[in-house]
């Protein structure tokens, strides 16, 4: 997946008069981990959901390499079902997990053997987030788009969604303000917004996670 790699048609958008993308280019290749860091306001969000698809850009486009399977992460509007239950979302999201392979993922993603039968819409945002992401790693996706994907876990879920990040096989790009999620992805990466500014991960960065 890639923003125009020639220097042209890279994404750009605004809102009314306020730009808030110029020119991002940005190529996501087999395995790569990039994360994107930047001020409240700065854009990721709206870069992520370009990236997804979920939103087009004003100018520019982005280019979905053959055989890509996006998985993607967004807090404000996560993909569970409400009213399936959790057991259901699972299966719904990882369809090549056997029954019992549910249950070992469920398990491993902290919810009890009452909790499965719960359905979605009554979970606590934590749970929600741990849910979404127990069935993105197993989707078969083959690049997650994870926006701050520790917000609202408290340290048991937070350690085990941050394994699953660690232990992911495909390309992941991830915005996040937590340094811990950080020596999960191993990022080689990062972008800056609102500049847009791509360079090589260097642990100089890692004073600007805390701050973004
Ligand atoms: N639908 C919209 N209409 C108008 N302005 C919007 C819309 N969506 C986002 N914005 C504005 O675009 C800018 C970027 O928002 P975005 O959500 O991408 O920021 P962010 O970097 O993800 O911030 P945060 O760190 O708070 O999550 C903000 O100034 C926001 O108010
Ligand atoms: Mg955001």
């Amino acid at each position: 997946m890639w923003t125009d790699a020639a220097g042209r048609d890279q994404p750009e958008k605004s809102y009314g008069t306020h730009q808030v993308l110029t020119g991002v280019d940005l190529a996501v290749d087999r395995g790569s981990r990039v994360v994107i860091l930047g001020l409240n306001g700065s854009g990721k969000t709206t870069l992520l959901r370009i990236l997804a698809g979920e939103q087009q850009p004003d100018s520019g486009r982005v280019v979905h390499g053959h055989g890509l399977r996006l998985g993607y992460f967004a807090q404000e509007h996560d993909t569970l079902v409400r009213d399936h239950t959790v057991r259901q979302n699972l299966a719904d999201a990882a369809p090549y997990l056997t029954d019992g392979e549910v249950r070992r993922v469920l398990g491993a993603f902290l919810f009890s053997g009452d909790d499965a039968d719960k359905t979605a819409g009554v979970l606590s945002d934590g749970e929600k987030t741990r849910l979404a992401l127990a069935g993105l790693v197993h989707s078969g996706a083959n690049v997650l788009l994870l926006d701050e994907p520790t917000n609202n876990l408290d340290p048991a879920s937070r350690d085990e969604v941050l394994a699953a990040v660690g232990s992911y096989p495909g390309a992941i790009v991830m915005v996040t303000h937590d340094e811990g999620a950080i020596d999960a992805l191993r990022p080689d990466r990062v972008l800056l917004l609102p500049d847009a500014d791509e360079d090589l991960w260097d642990e100089e960065y890692r004073d600007l996670v805390g701050l973004a």
